[in-house]
């Protein structure tokens, strides 16, 4: 039986942060329950198309799931463990601000059969919080994880690093010092500036300088140096783990497998009658729930993904990998042979200059090569 990612989003946060252009949406009241009822519904008419699959991962994603109280996370779980056959393996990840948990929220979400939390942390330093416009403190943000490390199988959480002003020694300190907290899995963001967000507003006006593209080099190769010797290893590009403790769900994404998306601005990846299709949903919380109500789903048209599409995206994807692509999964996954899907020049030079490596299993970006990622692919993919 072929397997599954489902993906369900929950667009709003207490507060908007200056950098972040995700789906998430502030109010002064949060319509829950009408949300919720939409999402379920959304939730049962995507099951119903899909039919039956083993469903190996469930993420929470936002926006701030944790605003969500936790009987209605075990609602949604027990709808989709209902509708799929969950893998006995199944990964139920929740994202969680330090601001909105007590103590009863989270041994409420592990009740509802929550395994795994990732909690946005971002930074450990008082003055770098403000700046990021986080609502938490420090304290908070450590209370959170100790609390979480009890309560969890497994745990992640987030930094934001390359800040403005942000030295090696400075960031080297405050890592060693998540690292110290960390479990199975971190993610470490370097700072971008996102178009339509206040943080671009103020960068275009000067108001704050990025580190240089070198310094920020040095800044990732200190993170990965860091992790190593805790033993968490850069599996993605921005995504640190333990053996074993890679997060399945996003490994779903960069693997370009199967994955169902709900709720306002949700994507989706599903397989119909042997054609790939891209599935979006409308991206405002209200006007999305009102189609749900009309219509059993907020989607918009289906789009076909032609098989150079799908293997452009399958490489954009598979190249943040350190594992790299499989060929024959790449074949299987887009109906296009690696080899064609990239442009020859450009795959000599980059394994010359030692970005890429080519052997008969897989394409592998390698550690300098992933720090150029964005600059390589354009020239790279057909
Ligand atoms: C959807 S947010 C979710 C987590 C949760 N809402 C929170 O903020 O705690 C996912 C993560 O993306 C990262 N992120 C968002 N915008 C970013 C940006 N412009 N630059 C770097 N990292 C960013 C943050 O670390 C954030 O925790
Ligand atoms: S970073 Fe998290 S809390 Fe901040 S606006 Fe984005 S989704 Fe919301």
């Amino acid at each position: 039986m072929d397997s599954l990612a489902l993906y369900i989003h929950w667009p709003f946060c207490l507060a908007k942060c200056p950098y972040c252009d995700f789906n998430s949406h502030v109010r002064e009241r949060i319509p829950q329950a009408r949300m919720v009822a939409a999402l379920r519904r959304e939730l049962a008419y995507e099951a119903a198309r899909i039919g039956p699959r083993r469903l190996t991962s469930i993420f929470f994603g936002g926006g701030t799931p944790s605003l969500l109280d936790p009987e209605n996370v075990a609602n949604l779980i027990t709808d989709a463990t209902g509708f799929f056959r969950p893998d006995q393996n199944i990964e139920i990840t929740l994202e969680a601000n330090p601001t909105s948990i007590e103590a009863g929220r989270f041994a409420g979400y592990r009740a509802a059969g929550v395994n795994r939390v990732s909690i946005g942390v971002q930074s450990f330093d008082p003055a770098a919080l403000a700046f990021l416009g986080r609502e938490h403190s420090a304290d908070q943000a450590v209370q959170a994880i100790e609390l979480a490390q009890r309560i969890f199988p497994r745990l992640s959480f987030d930094l934001i690093y390359a800040r403005p002003g942000q030295g090696e020694a400075a960031w080297r300190d405050e890592l060693r010092r998540a690292l110290s907290l960390a479990a199975d899995h971190l993610s470490l963001y370097q700072l971008t500036i996102e178009p339509g967000t206040k943080f671009a507003l103020r960068y275009g006006r000067g108001e704050f300088a990025l580190p240089e593209d070198d310094a920020a080099a040095r800044l990732y190769d200190a993170t990965a140096e860091e992790a190593a010797r805790f033993g968490l290893e850069p599996y993605e590009i921005s995504n640190y783990a333990k053996p074993g403790g890679e997060s399945r769900h996003n490994l779903a994404y960069w693997r370009y497998q199967e994955y169902a998306g709900i709720g306002p601005g949700a994507h989706g990846r599903l397989t119909w009658g042997g054609r790939l299709v891209a599935t979006s949903r409308h991206r405002g919380p209200e006007a999305w729930a009102e189609m749900v109500e009309q219509d059993g789903t907020g989607a918009h048209p289906e789009q076909i993904i032609a098989p150079e599409e799908r293997a452009r995206e399958a490489l954009l994807m598979g190249l943040r990998l350190a594992a790299g692509i499989s060929l024959d999964d790449f074949l299987v996954r887009t109906g296009v042979a690696l080899p064609d899907a990239i442009e020859p020049n450009i795959l000599a030079a980059c394994i010359e200059e030692g970005y890429l490596r080519l052997t008969d299993r897989a394409l592998i970006a390698t550690a300098e090569g992933r720090k150029r990622l964005d600059a390589l692919l354009p020239a790279l993919v057909r």
